[in-house]
């Protein structure tokens, strides 16, 4: 899994609102560095073996180069996101993708950020709640993609996304994750789950150490958050750390630019 990824490009990326807190309309990307930015991450994927698509960003979409937000998919069923009004706009040009490439789309009833709510572990979910996601959608995702749902509440918009808080290192056996953006009941979750836990810092992962894809060989993950680096090498993994300075002026860094395809199916489905 994590080998067949999503993804748009920066063409109109710009900060024309303020959703989350690293987004401030006067601190503009510089357009070109972004898609190069992009580019980059891009090529880093197809390095590591993974199948891209692509979905063309739109001119009044300025967020859509952060695919992860549109849907979560699991085998041929996507369960599409209900983002923040100022994003709105992208969802029909996601839901034409999926329906084009035959996916079954389903719509969200309430509020919900996606795969950036969603981490993939296996057979397990583990699912945000309390910022972008409202918590009845986990029924829907346990219900329409067959998860067992592991519910996680972060404890601040800081942590928007789960994907900023939590990253699956190897699936079934090793997570990160940032103890102080989730709530204690979560983080008691979290250490039931008997997996190996990494323990990142709030100044990493505020730099989104965490928003990273990783399909249990190769970790694409953002520069400048050396010890969650080195924690990954110290198992094994290979670790490759991109730029990301521009994409997070919107709040993003390389997990948001990808929507995972090829999460597997129950067994027996
Ligand atoms: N500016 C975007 C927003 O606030 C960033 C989304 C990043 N996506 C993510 N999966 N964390 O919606």
């Amino acid at each position: 899994m994590n080998k067949a990824l999503l993804v748009s490009d920066a063409a109109y990326f710009r900060v024309d609102y303020e959703i989350n807190p690293y987004m401030h309309t006067e601190v503009q990307p510089d357009n070109a560095a972004a898609v190069v930015e992009h580019l980059n991450i891009v090529v880093a994927h197809r390095a590591a073996g993974r199948r891209i698509e692509y979905v063309p960003s739109a001119p009044e979409c300025p967020d859509m180069v952060f695919t992860a937000n549109a849907a979560v998919v699991r085998g041929d069923r996507a369960v599409l996101g209900a983002p923040p009004p100022e994003r709105k706009a992208e969802m029909p040009y996601f839901q034409d993708w999926l329906i084009n490439h035959d996916f079954d789309v389903v719509d969200a009833p309430y509020a919900f950020s996606g795969q950036g709510d969603a981490l993939a572990c296996g057979d397990l979910l583990l699912a945000g709640y309390g910022q972008r996601t409202d918590r009845r959608m986990h029924a829907v995702l346990a219900r329409e993609l067959s998860y067992e749902v592991v519910p996680l509440q972060t404890v601040s918009p800081r942590w928007y996304d789960l994907d900023l808080a939590v990253a699956v290192v190897e699936p079934g056996r090793a997570l990160a994750y940032c103890p102080e953006a989730l709530d204690e009941p979560s983080r008691r979750r979290l250490r039931g789950l008997g997996m190996d836990l990494i323990e990142v810092s709030v100044e990493e992962a505020s730099r989104f150490a965490l928003n990273l894809i990783s399909d249990g060989v190769t970790v694409t993950m953002t520069k400048g958050a050396s010890r969650l680096a080195a924690a990954l090498r110290t198992r094994g993994l290979r670790v490759v750390e991109l730029d990301t300075t521009e994409l997070a002026k919107g709040g993003g860094g390389v997990r948001c630019t990808a929507l995972t395809l090829d999460n597997p199916l129950p067994s027996g489905w």
